[in-house]
């Protein structure tokens, strides 16, 4: 099928800068869940127009470049229609540099700046959220990147480290170092994960650049994807969560309970076909999917989620799911 191709900017010409996206609507990193095996499977059930593309978990950049057959793990065997991004987290700019051209000669088509990681070693390492307190450091880690590789480069923040009052002058920070994308996760730092979302912050951001934003934080449905481009401006949307609560959320498609299950019998057999993972592994991170689960009524209260998540046998956990799977 033919790419929806987005432009830098609105009067450019095609290049190799042209954000590879194949539809407006993405599933975000996650650290610890967007793995191969997972993503490989939310792509493969997806099609390029309901689900534009998506990102590595975050590749830590610290004392070393990575080299090129780490960032290809992380990007995996699978090739799909749709883009699968390269992020990196780190500040020391040539080491993020050289990765982020050990990324392009290892496949990736886009390289992606997290500016957002919360965590504790994170931020004492001056990296992800840290960021967000120097904009003119954030400026010159893109910068930095956008200059060492001819891919687009996108940056992914969250609307401020303590508060959201920044978030302009955060923006303009990315766009001002080159990056082709801006996501900006509406949550602070400070808020985590909260329930609550502000999306007026996306609205902000968006309105303070030219370069494409891609709003994300609080994506529940598959109406929430339009909804938030039309209510902040966004050109793109992004899901975390919600993804993992329902992996067709792209398409809007109602599953049976045997799809369901189905996906989570398939998650398990690649990670033991491709990891090698004892079933207790992989039973942990099936039911680290399970905490989220809506999809196919397979999870049919808040009871019987934690009746699927109590479950300490890992065999008999997967042998139910088979057993639900096989009445497709
Ligand atoms: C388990 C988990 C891991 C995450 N890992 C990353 C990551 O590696 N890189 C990143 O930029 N954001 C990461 N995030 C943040 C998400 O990409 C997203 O911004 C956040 O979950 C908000 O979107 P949501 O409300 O749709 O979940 C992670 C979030 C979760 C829940």
């Amino acid at each position: 099928m033919a790419a929806i191709l987005v432009m830098t900017s609105a009067a450019q010409a095609p290049t190799a800068r042209t954000l590879p996206f194949t539809a407006p609507w993405l599933l975000a990193p996650m650290e610890g869940v967007t793995e191969p095996c997972f993503r490989d499977l939310v792509l493969a059930r997806n099609q390029p127009e309901h689900l534009g593309g998506t990102f590595t978990e975050f590749v830590r950049v610290h004392a070393a470049p990575v080299p090129r057959a780490i960032v290809r793990r992380h990007i995996g065997p699978a090739r799909h229609p749709q883009p699968v991004g390269v992020q990196l987290m780190g500040n020391d700019l040539e080491r993020l540099a050289a990765t982020a051209r050990n990324a392009v000669a290892a496949g990736a088509p886009l390289v992606d700046l997290n500016f957002g990681c919360p965590a504790k070693g994170a931020i004492a390492g001056c990296a992800g959220s840290a960021l967000l307190k120097d904009p003119a450091a954030l400026e010159r880690v893109v910068r930095a990147v956008a200059s060492a590789v001819s891919v687009p480069v996108s940056a992914k923040i969250r609307a401020g480290y303590d508060d959201a009052s920044h978030v302009e002058e955060l923006a303009r920070a990315a766009e001002q170092g080159g990056a082709a994308m801006l996501t900006v996760h509406c949550r602070t730092r400070a808020e985590g994960y909260c329930r609550e979302v502000d999306w007026t912050r996306i609205a902000r951001a968006a309105s303070a650049v030219s370069i494409p934003v891609c709003g994300n934080g609080g994506i529940l449905t598959h109406g929430d994807f339009e909804r938030l481009r039309r209510v902040t401006g966004a050109r793109f949307a992004m899901v975390g969560r919600g993804a993992l609560a329902d992996p067709w959320i792209f398409s809007g498609r109602s599953v049976t309970r045997g799809e369901a299950a189905r996906f989570l019998v398939d998650y398990a057999h690649l990670m033991r076909e491709r990891k090698g993972w004892p079933g207790g592994g992989i039973a942990a991170r099936v039911k680290q999917l399970l905490r989220y689960w809506t999809a196919g009524g397979l999870v049919e209260s808040e009871e019987h989620r934690l009746a699927w998540l109590r479950e300490q046998d890992g065999e008999a956990l997967l042998g139910r799911l088979r057993a639900l799977a096989a009445q497709a």
